[in-house]
């Protein structure tokens, strides 16, 4: 673990390919549970949530073997029960939930951890297993599932929850009936989920649209899958260089998934153009950034929640002021601090923030504190002076190599892992 340190104001410019996405791979691989059978997954990310989903299904049994961004998996017998301290720190350890149910017929473990950036209860992931056929009792810090194999049913999510659908859904691919889900999140991830296992033999119809329909089947078989790039990620750097300025080009990512990003960057002056034959976005940037007065995260396909604290970070240079209101996380506005000791005008209430652009910021030493906040910092730093983003474990969550990808772009931008003997003064 290391902190970036970082020398703003070159323009970006260059190609990249995008990692595969993180929120694909990750239910993806518990997906891959569901069969006894090899499954090959390609373009998955060397993250390090990647990693300890590999840890986690190790424990329970299944044989993975991770080389070159191709996972191997195996799963024959499993445990019911996913080692506890790995789950408590990783939020997508809920997604075990109905993969175990429909495998061993049971499971125990903690409410998962994750980032601090809301209260991320699990009641409609157990509500919605509870509906297809799960008895579950919680005791105050276990869950506890089980059936005599789950036998579909219907359910209407009250809100659009991209985890508890991706866990029903595994729960149902092979229950003994049919389940009916409405009210369904239509994010792209779970479209990916939902190609995979019909790979694997599964019978889903209207994924990626508000209602979708499992008939449960008997068996399902090993297949080879490749994840499709990360939308947030690619989202990432597009707003990277409407703060550096430049012209950069961003492949293997599917461009139709960042329209809502797309969108405000081409109000704040970005040129922005796709391609959907090439999976390509090129981003165009003067480095002058016109406001954009409101954004509201909301559910799939409005402005994510998971570009939030990257858009906060490029509204510190817009020419205005900018209103942000996360609808997904009440609390996710940590990173507001960390750019006010950059230099930014910000203030936060309980509805959001409100940022004030200025023409630069001066940098300074500040801490990642989630994933997307911890990136967010990391692009502004390329419009200031001089920044140290400390506490990037963080960052690795999601990004492979945020360092490489920028660089790449023209960034300077270096690791300096502790005790390197690096001294601040050299990037001075
Ligand atoms: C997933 C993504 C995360 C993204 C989020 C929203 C993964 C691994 N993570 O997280 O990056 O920020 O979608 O796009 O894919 N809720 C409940 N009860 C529940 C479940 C959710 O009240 O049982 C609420 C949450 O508190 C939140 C909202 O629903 O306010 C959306 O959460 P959800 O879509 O479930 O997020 P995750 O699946 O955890």
């Amino acid at each position: 673990m290391g902190e970036l340190v970082i020398r703003g104001q070159n323009r970006l410019s260059g190609k990249i390919n995008i990692q595969g996405s993180k929120n694909s791979a990750l239910p993806i691989i518990a997906a891959a549970l569901l069969t006894d059978e090899a499954v090959v997954i390609d373009n998955c990310p060397a993250i390090s949530d990647v990693f300890h989903m590999q840890k986690i299904i190790s424990r329970l049994g299944a044989e993975c073997i991770f080389k070159d961004g191709t996972m191997t998996i195996s799963a024959g017998r499993l445990s019911s029960a996913p080692d506890f301290e790995y789950c408590r720190q990783f939020r997508a350890s809920s997604l075990f939930m109905g993969v175990l149910l429909s495998r061993t017929g049971c499971f125990v473990m903690p409410y998962p951890g994750g980032c601090h950036i809301g209260s991320r209860p699990v009641n409609f992931h157990i509500d919605g297993l509870r509906k297809t056929g799960a008895q579950i009792e919680e005791t105050g810090d276990e869950i506890i599932g089980y059936c005599g194999g789950l036998t579909g049913g219907e359910y209407v999510f009250p809100y659009p929850s991209v985890g508890a659908l991706e866990n029903i859904i595994m729960g149902a691919v092979c229950a003994k009936g049919k389940t009916v889900l409405k009210n369904c999140a239509m994010e792209p991830e779970i479209v990916d989920l939902c190609c995979f296992l019909t790979r694997m033999g599964a019978k889903i119809y209207g994924a990626g649209g508000k209602t979708i329909e499992i008939e449960g089947v008997e068996k399902l078989h090993g297949c080879r899958y490749t994840v499709p790039g990360d939308r947030i990620a690619a989202g990432t750097y597009m707003a990277a260089c409407a703060i550096a300025g430049g012209n950069i080009c961003i492949g293997g990512i599917k461009p139709r998934r960042l329209d809502a990003v797309t969108n405000i960057l081409r109000k704040t002056g970005c040129h922005v153009f796709t391609d959907d034959k090439t999976d390509e976005i090129i981003v165009l940037s003067d480095g002058r950034r016109k406001p954009v007065a409101y954004i509201r995260t909301g559910p799939y396909p409005e402005f994510p929640t998971d570009m939030q604290a990257q858009i906060m970070a490029a509204a510190a240079y817009f020419s205005g002021s900018c209103r942000i209101w996360d609808s997904v996380f009440e609390n996710r506005y940590m990173t507001a601090y960390e750019l006010k000791a950059m230099g930014a005008d910000i203030t936060v209430d309980t509805d959001g923030v409100t940022v004030r652009g200025l023409p630069g910021l001066a940098g300074g030493r500040v801490k990642a504190h989630d994933l997307r906040g911890g990136a967010a910092l990391v692009i502004a730093a390329l419009g200031a002076d001089y920044t140290v983003v400390e506490q990037c474990r963080y960052i690795e969550r999601g990004y492979e190599d945020i360092q490489r990808d920028l660089e790449q772009l023209g960034a300077d931008i270096r690791w300096r892992h502790a005790g390197d003997g690096t001294e601040e003064s050299e990037f001075l």
